[in-house]
């Protein structure tokens, strides 16, 4: 007999326009549609197009007409500021009603954009529902993006109006905001017309008048706003994510498809329903604090949680078995790299022995690959499920997974499962053709995606097509490698492109190059993805300088170091610069990054036929180990 994950996934790639017509009707929709799957010039496709809903109804009034407006929507947990908030459905749906009437007073339109550059607090998710009640494009970027990455973002998106606090908190340390969101648009050429910020009690940010408000005075003001009706393929937001150029990559979710995704997924991958306590562990500048802090757990009616923490430090290793014991989580996300550093400074589980998990069920974990030993220990620690499930920016939504709330699949170590109910993954061949169980190559999605995932890049429909849909007609490209076995599960082996992951956060070392490239004494550049034990990923560069240049390697090592946090960030973890004659190259003057990947991590490798000079393999080999740098030389 098939198990309904079996028959659900069959309709879902055979028929997909007949599955998801009926898992849209589990949406309260302002008009329910007509046309359920369009195809869009250059073959990607639109959902539920003339539908017509409210994200910010979905995941609020909703529920208060049905009476759940006393149930806790948000929980706001911050040992960083000890501070401990919770809002009921009632009591978000008053804040951000008030805040969405403040903006529209102000002259924000549906259709016009925002950006939100926020910490870790209920505001940030305020703003984020606000702009959805009055059908406003948010653009959340992540508080850790230096002041350059934000002016980009500025510039593509045009926002009317930033929203920011007067501060963030990393571990103990305060970082204002107000600063760099002032540097951000003195770097930018668009100029929005309004800084919108929350003062946080602690310090105060320098307001510049008229063009700053005062977020708190607004929502004062108690301009209330109803919903406003939105085509289902209405923007919610652009999410910009890194690509393989110092240009990042402005993903565009639509409405309508979103929701209908993440509602089907709060029930078949997490098995939540209203009033479970769902707890992701991550950031609402990632696209997992979009979907999984924000709309996903609000969709279905449960109670969120936002953690202004760390796994570690704040106070100490046992800081997630302390909030899954309080809050009584049923269901929590985060990434490998939390429960490596958890592993690190409490490899017995000491701390996790003083916490009940009477309510805890599953404990799912995305963003970069989990290591067998991390997952073994782990689960041994929780004994209870753990999910490693596969996703990106771009799908919105886990691609491949084990969905629990349709069958009892065994996860299995070190894969990311099978697909996700609505997407066809395959395994290609360089060529384009498929290959066989246990080939490694390169993970394609065949058309049409389901619905949640990206629509378009942000003005720029060529790009997307130009990216992930022009190498293989009729496919999606994900950007990752990887290969399926016997059974069906999928393993991921990571990016075939210039993207890394670092902590779970994704930066483009190809952005780096170009940085880097700016400084007068490099030449040329490289920078690969090494392996780290705790961060999974970090980027090492490799550098040839100018002729005639007398900088010291440590000299310009610092100076890069600081060029990368300036521009990116400190997220980009850049810590070593290599000086080299010259980069391995092929005859056609391609760079062999791979190689030089493959000798720092101290992996055999083959010396690729293509090379210009072997002899320059040899020479970095020297290099790394003069420097006992990379994972050969440690
Ligand atoms: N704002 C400003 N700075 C930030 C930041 C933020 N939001 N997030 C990180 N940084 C800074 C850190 O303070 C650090 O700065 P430093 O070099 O001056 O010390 C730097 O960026 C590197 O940070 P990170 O790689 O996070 O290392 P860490 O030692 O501070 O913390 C972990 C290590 C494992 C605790 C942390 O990386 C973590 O919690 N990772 C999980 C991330 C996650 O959940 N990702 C999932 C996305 S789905
Ligand atoms: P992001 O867009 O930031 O979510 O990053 C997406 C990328 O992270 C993917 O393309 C993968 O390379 C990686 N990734 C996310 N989840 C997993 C996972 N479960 N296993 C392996 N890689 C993952």
């Amino acid at each position: 007999m098939k198990s309904q994950y079996q028959s659900q996934y069959q309709e879902s790639i055979g028929n997909p326009a007949q599955f998801w017509e009926e898992q849209a009707t589990a949406l309260e929709w302002f008009e329910f549609p007509k046309t359920i799957l369009s195809t869009k010039v250059g073959g990607h496709h639109d959902w539920f197009e003339d539908g017509q809903l409210n994200m910010s109804y979905l995941c609020l009034d909703k529920h208060i007409n049905e009476g759940r407006g006393n149930t806790v929507a948000l929980l706001y947990d911050s040992p960083v500021t000890n501070t401990k908030i919770s809002y009921t459905y009632l009591q978000l749906r008053e804040e951000v009603s008030m805040f969405a009437g403040a903006m529209h007073d102000l002259g924000i339109e549906k259709g016009d954009t925002v950006v939100i550059y926020m910490p870790m607090i209920p505001q940030a998710v305020m703003a984020m529902l606000a702009c959805a009640r009055m059908g406003v494009i948010h653009s959340v970027v992540f508080g850790g993006f230096a002041p350059h990455e934000l002016a980009i973002r500025i510039d593509d998106a045009k926002p009317k109006a930033i929203i920011t606090a007067s501060y963030g908190m990393e571990f103990d340390k305060k970082i204002p905001y107000k600063p760099l969101v002032d540097d951000a648009i003195q770097k930018s050429i668009h100029q929005p017309n309004h800084v919108i910020l929350f003062q946080r009690e602690g310090l105060a940010a320098t307001m510049q008048k008229p063009r700053d408000l005062d977020m708190q005075e607004l929502i004062d003001k108690q301009l209330f706003l109803a919903p406003v009706s939105v085509a289902a393929n209405h923007p919610l937001y652009i999410l910009y994510t890194s690509g393989t150029t110092g240009k990042p990559k402005g993903i565009v979710r639509d409405t309508g498809g979103y929701a209908v995704a993440l509602k089907y997924s709060m029930s078949t991958v997490y098995q939540v329903e209203a009033g479970d306590v769902f707890w992701a562990a991550s950031d609402v500048g990632w696209v997992v604090g979009h979907s999984y802090i924000v709309y996903g757990p609000l969709l279905q009616g449960c109670t969120t949680i936002l953690y202004e923490g760390k796994p570690i430090k704040t106070p100490n290793p046992g800081a997630f078995w302390r909030m899954i014991e309080e809050y009584k989580v049923k269901v929590m996300f985060t990434a490998p790299t939390a429960i490596r550093a958890i592993k690190k400074e409490d490899p017995d589980g000491n701390y996790f022995k003083q916490f009940s998990f009477e309510h805890f069920s599953t404990l799912f974990l995305a963003g970069e690959r989990c290591d067998p030993a991390t997952y073994h220990w782990v689960k041994d620690l929780l004994q209870k499920p753990v999910i490693d499930h596969w996703w990106q920016t771009e799908s919105g939504w886990p691609m491949l997974g084990i969905m629990l709330g349709l069958e009892h699949a065994e996860p299995i170590a070190g894969s990311a499962g099978k697909p996700i109910v609505g997407f066809d993954v395959q395994i290609l061949a360089e060529d384009g053709t498929h290959l066989n169980a246990n080939e490694e190559g390169i993970v394609a999605v065949k058309l049409p995606l389901p619905p949640g995932c990206l629509m378009t890049l942000w003005q720029n429909d060529q790009w997307y097509i130009d990216s992930y849909l022009s190498q293989y007609p009729g496919y999606y490209l994900t950007g990752d490698g990887g290969k399926k076995d016997e059974n069906g599960y999928f393993y991921i082996m990571g990016r075939i492109d210039d993207v890394i992951n670092v902590s779970g956060h994704r930066l483009s070392t190809g952005e780096m190059e170009e940085i880097i490239a700016q400084h007068p004494a490099v030449a040329e550049c490289a920078v690969v993805g090494i392996a780290d034990e705790l961060r999974g990923q970090r980027p090492m560069g490799f550098v040839v300088t100018k002729d005639g240049q007398t900088i010291t390697e440590p000299e310009l090592e610092d100076a890069l170091i600081q060029l990368i946090r300036d521009q990116i960030g400190a997220v980009a973890y850049f810590r070593n610069a290599v000086l080299v004659k010259r980069l391995p190259k092929t005859r056609s003057g391609k760079i062999l990054r791979k190689t030089m990947r493959m000798i720092t991590d101290g992996l055999a490798y083959t010396v690729p036929s293509t090379i210009d000079d072997p002899q320059i393999l040899v020479e970095i080999t020297e290099r790394l180990a003069e420097r006992k740098l990379g994972n050969a030389f440690l």
